[in-house]
């Protein structure tokens, strides 16, 4: 029986994930979006939300599926139009990440949201910019940025995204495909993630959430993804776990999105430790954090209580995500020796 209570208290074992050195891959900067910024913007830029009050907002906050979660994500969006806004919102992000330990993160945003809007690409971009440098800086934490396309959005709608971002182009390092998966294949954006990699630019793709292994298949074989974003559907096929496995192509696992939007219908259900004993590099991460009920230490409190994962396959996850960042070898070195320390801190 693996338990954290056969050799140390849950105390402990809660410190140590709490002071671990984390790695977040999959987090989507607009929903970091707290009730109380979204308010806090919508006044200082005349934008008028539906619900009276940060409660009530809150409220709204129970979901049926990813689409019922995207209706209202992209509503809150419309608060955000300036640079500065997007500022505030990367660097609440960052504050928060440092004092969970989290030393490296790997952030999405969805420009499409904002330019559909009417606010340029430019404004988006040059505020979370500013944001992670000075984060970087400031608060010692590494950060990349990757874009993602809106896979309800039509190819051409990607195509024109990539042609905006050229100019930012050395900002980025890859580019990702998010929003309502199903009936949305990766297939249909093939020709644009071949030119984003003839750009140079980094590929992952949502894929295997709500929509079917064939899905993730196609991101790998179709766009080239070197990690898939979720990924949990592919247990479903052995062939692809198989593949999944011999490739070492890392999964970045969102729990208590899974709960939330009931891909799984409890955290006790979750299938974790399958892909774990199935060889894969899963990752924990914390997906949108503002909507979901907790940002990257609450997913792996949450999921290691469920799931009475051990301290050894805490520490197995926290490795993975260091080896699936997109990060040099000596930025690596460096994580694991932070890691080690943090280890031998903990009695
Ligand atoms: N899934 C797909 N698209 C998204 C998500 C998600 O969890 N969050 C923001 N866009
Ligand atoms: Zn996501």
């Amino acid at each position: 029986m693996t338990s954290p209570n056969d050799d140390e208290t849950p105390r402990s074992f809660e410190e140590l994930i709490r002071r671990l050195p984390k790695v977040e891959l999959h987090l989507h900067l607009e929903g970091t979006l707290e009730p109380e910024m979204a308010f806090a913007l919508a006044e200082r830029n005349g934008v008028r939300l539906r619900f009276p009050t940060v409660e009530t907002l809150r409220s709204a906050y129970a979901f049926r599926d990813l689409q019922s979660f995207l209706d209202l994500y992209y509503e809150s969006i419309a608060v955000l139009r300036t640079e500065r806004d997007f500022y505030q919102l990367t660097r609440a992000y960052l504050e928060r990440a440092a004092g969970e330990h989290i030393r490296h993160a790997e952030l999405f945003f969805d420009p499409q949201s904002h330019t559909r809007r009417g606010v340029p690409f430019g404004t988006v971009i040059e505020g979370i910019h500013q944001a992670l440098v000075e984060g970087e800086s400031d608060l010692g934490i590494t950060t990349r940025l990757i874009m993602c396309f809106l896979r309800d959005l039509s190819y051409k709608e990607a195509a024109a995204a990539l042609r905006e971002a050229l100019p930012y182009r050395e900002w980025l390092i890859g580019v990702g495909l998010d929003s309502a998966e199903l009936g949305h294949p990766p297939s249909a954006f093939t020709a644009v993630f071949a030119a984003a990699r003839a750009q140079g630019l980094r590929v992952v793709a949502h894929a295997g959430e709500e929509g079917p292994p064939e899905y993730i298949w196609e991101a790998l074989d179709l766009l080239g993804a070197e990690r898939i974003d979720h990924g949990v559907r592919c247990l479903e096929d052995p062939a692809l776990v198989s593949r999944l496995a011999a490739e070492h192509v890392p999964l970045t696992v969102c729990p208590l999105s899974n709960l939330h939007l009931r891909v799984v219908a409890s955290l006790e259900d979750h299938p974790l430790r399958s892909l774990l004993e199935a060889g894969l590099c899963a990752t924990i991460n914390s997906d949108d954090p503002a909507y979901f009920g907790g940002y990257l230490t609450d997913n792996f409190l949450a999921i290691a209580r469920a799931l009475r994962l051990t301290r050894a396959e805490v520490v197995t996850l926290v490795r993975n995500s260091y080896q699936a960042a997109f990060i040099d070898e000596p930025r690596r070195r460096q994580l694991e020796d932070e890691l080690i320390t943090a280890l031998r801190s903990m009695p």
